[in-house]
């Protein structure tokens, strides 16, 4: 008696799994239908501030460039990785001018990264905003740029570049939509978080 029921309890979640499985396979097939073209080698959540006192900051990359976050719009690649685009787009945007590679023609979207990869040539930020006192992997030295109409002279290390690039959009979204989840520039922990 007691070897039937764990032989039919063994049949009922075997037949459970195998349904789950089914169910899963025919989710699987449908968002596949709909889904956008593979992204291979597109991060979705990057870890930054990796050797931060304050602690890390996990970065959804895929949410801020599929348009499931938006401005105005989708987030294109540009409004982040500013030297993936001709010098000549970029110069519209001052202090901006430098882009990478110095002759590049091409201008960073999903789809020129889906089709080539390696043309697209994705540089990291930390590539050339590096930390204090550190020599860049792409650069001579740490950008720098100076203030229209003084002398100040700023240098953009990884600190100042992402606080820079991720506070500038943060501040016009929390401007315009007040519920929005944002993190806010001065409360360091909706950002940093030690674990
Ligand atoms: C929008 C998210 C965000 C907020 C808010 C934020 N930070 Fe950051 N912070 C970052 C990112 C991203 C980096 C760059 C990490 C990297 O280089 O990988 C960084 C880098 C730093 C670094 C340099 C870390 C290192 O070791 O190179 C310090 C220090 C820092 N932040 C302190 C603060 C303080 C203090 C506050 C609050 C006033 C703050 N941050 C608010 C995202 C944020
Ligand atoms: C909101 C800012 C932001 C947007 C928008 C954005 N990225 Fe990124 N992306 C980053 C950051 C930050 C990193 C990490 C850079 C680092 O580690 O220095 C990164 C890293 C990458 C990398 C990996 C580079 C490497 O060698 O590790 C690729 C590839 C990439 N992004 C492609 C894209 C593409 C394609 C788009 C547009 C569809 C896009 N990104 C949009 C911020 C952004
Ligand atoms: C090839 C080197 C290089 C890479 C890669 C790079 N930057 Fe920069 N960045 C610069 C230089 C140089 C400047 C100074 C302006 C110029 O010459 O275009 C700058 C300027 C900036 C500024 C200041 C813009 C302003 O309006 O004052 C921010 C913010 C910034 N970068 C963030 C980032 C982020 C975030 C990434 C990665 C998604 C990144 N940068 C990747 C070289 C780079
Ligand atoms: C061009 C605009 C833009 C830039 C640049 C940007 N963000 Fe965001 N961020 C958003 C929007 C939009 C949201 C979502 C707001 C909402 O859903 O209410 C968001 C939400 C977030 C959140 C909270 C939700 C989550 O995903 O955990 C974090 C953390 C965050 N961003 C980190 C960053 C960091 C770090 C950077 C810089 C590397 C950055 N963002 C750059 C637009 C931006």
């Amino acid at each position: 008696m007691r070897s039937s029921i764990r032989t039919l309890t063994i049949v009922i979640s075997v037949v459970g799994a195998f349904a789950g499985f089914y169910s899963i396979r025919q989710d699987a097939q449908i968002v596949q239908k709909t889904a956008e073209p593979p992204k291979q080698g597109v991060p979705e959540v990057i870890i930054l501030a990796k050797e931060s006192k304050v602690g890390t900051v996990t970065f959804n990359h895929v949410k801020h460039n599929s348009g499931e976050y938006t401005v105005d719009g989708p987030i294109r690649c540009i409004e982040c990785h500013h030297v993936s685009q001709p010098a000549s787009e970029a110069a519209k945007h001052p202090p901006l001018k430098t882009v990478w590679p110095a002759d590049r023609t091409t201008t960073l979207t999903m789809d020129l990264f889906s089709k080539d990869p390696k043309g697209a040539a994705v540089a990291k930020c930390h590539d050339c905003h590096a930390r204090k006192g550190e020599t860049p992997k792409l650069l001579a030295a740490i950008p720098e740029t100076k203030d229209a109409g003084s002398t100040t002279i700023t240098t953009l290390t990884n600190q100042l570049a992402f606080h820079q690039a991720c506070d500038s959009c943060h501040i016009q979204i929390k401007a315009n939509r007040p519920d929005s989840k944002v993190p806010d520039a001065v409360t360091c922990v909706s950002c940093h978080k030690r674990s």
